[in-house]
């Protein structure tokens, strides 16, 4: 758990509030040794080996690809594609490596202080001598965690998002890039960089086998937002609820849309979408849909909750990987989201769910709505027992 008023050395020694006060969606921070000693969780080979594997999220990069410049192609690639590779300028870049690798995925621990379902995943890259991507824009608050060899970074400041891009190829790359004062940077294991959304960067390998760590958090655009939100609660409302113009003004040209037909219309609107209750299970839902739906499995057949009951007591269950939790209290009611499901328990039980990694047979004993939710979660597929476990 992060502690708001603690000097982190992950930040550079500011405490949390200072760093979401001063740099967190504002301005990069770049921060030296905020790993100190680090190792990185992930061998080169092993990255290059999910890159290879069917369901991965994979691509390369390559400045003077065998099509054309700044190629760009998608995984799941073969050891043929490797070993035709140049000697420099391209980048692999792997997405959600922490839903593979457990000590990826530990990282996240350390990022504690940002509210666990802003994240989006972790990406790895991957480049020899001069590999990059191209001076770019993302949407997204990223943490650079520099993992092994070096990276340059250069800053060109805020740019917004219908800034000119280069024609003609797959990648977003900026027509122009102009490095700011003060920005540009090698970056040596265990140093880090923030980058709010909307800033402009170029991150070029030093060296060979240089390992970039991308932290990134998503956030939600107005447009899907309105979307989605829009969807959930038509599925919900009573077809009788509708336009209505009870004693209305009669028309005087029977073409005209009024000022009044407007201000009803915009009344309905306004009353259905403001519903503090329904915005919360929608949110709730939508923040914890799973990167990969396909990557969740459900228990099958379908456990009950005594089976379930009889299996936590030999083996511990823990979150399935890439699984997203987060709770809501609204009054008294409080409301677990797992993977785009909305489930009510106890505040309590909802808390120790999003805070474990493993899940024992004592929790049962604490909380009498475990055992139901726990079965659902199984079946969902949101939390898994060991994978040995589930072959017997
Ligand atoms: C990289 O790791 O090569 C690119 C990361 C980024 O610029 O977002
Ligand atoms: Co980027």
């Amino acid at each position: 758990m992060s502690h708001r008023d603690t000097p982190l050395t992950l930040l550079g020694d500011l405490t949390p509030a200072e760093f979401m006060a001063e740099y967190w969606q504002q301005k990069p921070l770049l921060i030296r040794g905020a790993m100190p000693d680090f190792l990185c969780p992930i061998e080169a080979d092993e990255l290059a080996g999910l890159a290879c594997e069917e369901g991965v999220e994979a691509r390369l990069v390559e400045e003077n690809g065998p099509d054309g410049p700044w190629q760009v192609s998608h995984g799941p690639f073969d050891e043929a594609t490797f070993e035709r590779l140049p000697e420099r300028d391209w980048t692999l870049l792997v997405q959600a490596v922490d839903h593979y690798v457990p000590s990826v995925a530990a990282l996240l621990d350390e990022f504690d202080f940002v509210p666990r379902w802003r994240l989006d995943d972790i990406m790895i890259s991957y480049a020899p001598p001069g590999g990059s991507v191209g001076p770019h824009v993302d949407q997204y608050d990223v943490f650079l965690l520099q993992a092994a060899g070096q990276r340059r970074w250069q800053l060109g400041g805020e740019t917004p998002e219908d800034a000119p891009i280069i024609d003609g190829i797959d990648l977003k790359i900026l027509e122009t890039f102009e490095v700011e004062a003060d920005s540009d940077w090698v970056l040596e294991p265990g140093d880090m960089l923030y980058l709010p959304p909307g800033w402009a960067h170029h991150g070029v390998s030093e060296t060979d086998e240089c390992m970039t760590i991308s932290v990134g958090f998503r956030a939600p655009s107005a447009d899907e937002a309105v979307t989605s939100y829009a969807d959930y609660l038509g599925e919900q409302l009573p077809s009788s609820l509708r336009y209505s113009d009870a004693a209305m003004t009669p028309a005087d040209a029977p073409g005209e849309i009024d000022d009044d037909a407007l201000a009803r219309m915009r009344q309905l609107i306004i009353d259905t979408l403001d519903n503090p209750a329904q915005l919360s299970q929608w949110f709730g839902r939508v923040m914890t849909q799973p990167k990969y739906v396909d990557q969740l499995i459900p228990f099958d057949p379908p456990l009950d909750e005594a089976s379930l009951a009889q299996k936590l007591e030999q083996t511990p269950l823990h979150p399935a990987p890439g699984s997203r939790f987060a709770w809501r209290r609204d009054g008294d009611t409080t409301t677990l989201f797992a993977d785009g499901e909305g489930y009510a328990c106890s505040a309590e039980l909802a808390q120790r769910l999003c805070n474990s990694r493993l899940i024992h047979a004592d929790l049962l004993e604490d909380f009498p709505d475990a055992k139901a939710l726990l079965t659902h979660l199984v079946n969902a597929g949101s939390l898994n027992f060991p994978l040995d476990d589930e072959a017997d």
